[in-house]
């Protein structure tokens, strides 16, 4: 071939500016595209539910008190975080969190393997006052969450909506949500504990958190979420998540 094409592109800047635009166009789309479908980059994992009503209502108040400015929810597959905090994070375990509480500061430690670390009591005295606990602790207090009643009542509008965006919720999970997340807050056979756990799981943690029977407050919900981050997943027994 006499005419040089690799030579007309090197020396004429615009035509080479468009065909890279056009090669960059094409490789970007081949890689992005396919990501927008989940499944494609999810691989599903044994254990994974989404949260119930209670832990819901908890992820809402970490979200609107900040707690992601200084708390990660993702543990990297380096040896110093999987020493310190356990098994590295997998995509499975944030697919229901939306939006995903990764962070990207660590002023406190990563909680994303914090659910049954410490008893509900241990939980709520160190949000009443971290230094109670941890006296050299510079993490803000939130008693306030003792007294604040958990707004159950609309919950069944956060299901819905999250639905929209692909989290499995079934239309009874949707109906009972209030239900569901009284009887989880209260542990009381009355309120419909086996309802709870025929949605969500044998497994599902219903008790008093916060250790105030009159009341169902903002603190057990943040509690109960705080309670079950991590503990989807069996990593004793689920194949492939090594
Ligand atoms: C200003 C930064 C800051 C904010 C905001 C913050 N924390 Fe912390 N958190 C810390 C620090 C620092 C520690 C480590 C010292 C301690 O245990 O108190 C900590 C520790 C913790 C621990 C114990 C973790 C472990 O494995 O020992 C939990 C649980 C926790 N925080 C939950 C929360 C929640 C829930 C919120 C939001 C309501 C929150 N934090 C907001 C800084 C913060």
């Amino acid at each position: 071939m006499s005419w040089n094409s690799h030579e007309t592109l090197e020396k004429n800047s615009i035509l080479l500016l468009i065909a890279i635009i056009l090669v960059v166009l094409v490789g970007g789309i081949v890689e992005i595209i396919p990501l927008f479908r989940k499944e494609t980059v999810i691989e599903p994992v044994e254990g994974v539910r989404p949260y119930t009503p209670l832990e819901l209502a908890g992820y809402n108040i970490y979200i609107r008190e900040g707690c992601y400015n200084c708390h990660s929810q993702q543990i990297r597959p380096l040896r110093d975080e999987v020493v310190r905090y356990g098994h590295y994070s997998l995509a499975a375990e944030s697919m229901y969190d939306h939006p995903f509480q990764w962070g990207s500061k660590r002023t406190g430690p990563d909680l994303s393997r914090v659910g049954g670390k410490y008893s509900d009591a241990w939980q709520t005295a160190h949000l009443v006052e971290p230094r109670d606990l941890v006296p050299e602790s510079i993490m803000p207090s939130y008693g306030f969450l003792l007294h604040k009643g958990a707004k159950l009542h609309d919950l069944d509008k956060h299901l819905k909506t999250l639905r929209l965006v692909g989290v499995p919720y079934t239309d009874e999970m949707i109906e009972n949500a209030e239900k569901d997340a009284m009887a989880q807050a209260t542990g009381e056979e009355r309120t419909d504990i086996g309802g709870l756990q025929d949605r969500y799981g044998e497994s599902v943690n219903a008790r008093d958190f916060d250790g105030q029977e009159n009341m169902i407050s903002e603190m057990d919900a943040l509690v109960a979420y705080l309670q079950v981050l991590g503990t989807m997943v069996d990593f004793e027994t689920v194949e492939g998540a090594k």
